[in-house]
């Protein structure tokens, strides 16, 4: 079976796959394999893994094969209604996380909006992380919110978030505020998309992936809105790709009520982040 992913695209470590596939799918580590190779699997077990090679090898996500995605140290749920968790995202987590860590007197219970959830990895993440922080995770995708509920089950944490379904900040009472807000939105601009791999394109939500507007005017209007439901400074934080990291920065320097406007970089030098704090 692993010749077979051997030729593929978007493996990248075909061993590493199939000690995956066989773990997940059939509880086998690779030494448990071996002794198993010698025919005591079960036809139908074996056919499942079959299933799965075949369609790794037609360019489906691993993730969504075995239906799960580790974000963070942590394995998350995932199927094909929400984005993969990326590791990119844990920078967004990160700045969330020395925000808690500076800002906020530590026995002071703390709110966050994921805005955006998905899988919820990012908000469930920071609740494993704050046992005192509560999460309302926002996102227009039913589907998206039923899978960041059951990861909130899954994690333990479901009693300290609560799940909104709609526009952006449209499901929050004018009146809700939140020391914290992380976004990863989608980002994607149309003159990108090109450059996307297959797989991704192929097999993960459009909603979740492209930005069908002006970015500059996008990150406007959700800067306007999320300073409205932050308290006094709370902090804003949204995930960037390579090309809007600048419309997003110069679009929030606009707003006259959020300071420190500035960006997280990877290790390339890369904007990964633009974060504020509310004035
Ligand atoms: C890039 S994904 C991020 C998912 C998750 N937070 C993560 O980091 O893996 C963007 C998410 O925004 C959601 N979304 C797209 N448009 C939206 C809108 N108008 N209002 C609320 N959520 C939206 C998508 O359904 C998707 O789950």
């Amino acid at each position: 079976m692993r010749g077979r992913l051997d030729g593929c695209n978007d493996v990248v470590d075909s061993r590493q796959e199939t000690d995956n596939i066989f773990r997940v799918k059939l509880g086998l580590d690779p030494t448990d394999r071996i002794i198993h190779a010698r025919g005591h699997v079960h036809t139908p077990a074996l056919e499942s893994v079959r299933h799965i090679v075949n369609e790794r090898v037609a360019g489906v996500p691993l993730a969504y094969l075995l239906g799960r995605a580790d974000f963070d140290g942590n394995s998350f749920f995932v199927t094909r209604d929400v984005l993969i968790p990326r590791q990119d995202t844990e920078f967004l987590l990160r700045r969330g996380d020395w925000f808690i860590r500076d800002q906020i007197k530590p026995r002071r219970s703390m709110s966050m909006l994921d805005l955006g959830s998905g899988s919820g990895c990012v908000g469930i993440s920071m609740a494993l992380r704050h046992p005192r922080l509560e999460v309302v995770f926002i996102d227009i995708s039913p589907a998206a919110l039923e899978v960041a509920r059951k990861n909130a089950r899954l994690h333990g944490v479901e009693q300290r978030c609560q799940f909104l379904e709609g526009d952006w900040f449209e499901p929050l009472d004018r009146r809700d505020r939140f020391d914290l807000i992380l976004c990863n939105p989608p980002y994607i601009t149309r003159r990108n998309d090109p450059l996307l791999e297959k797989s991704v394109r192929d097999h993960e939500p459009r909603l979740a992936l492209f930005l069908n507007e002006d970015p500059r005017e996008f990150f406007f209007r959700l800067g306007r809105s999320a300073v409205s439901h932050l308290r006094t400074g709370g902090l804003f934080a949204v995930e960037v790709g390579y090309d809007t990291g600048w419309p997003a920065r110069e679009a929030l320097d606009k707003l006259k009520s959020l300071e420190r406007v500035q960006g997280v970089h990877d290790f390339n030098g890369t904007e990964r982040v633009i974060w504020g704090l509310r004035r």
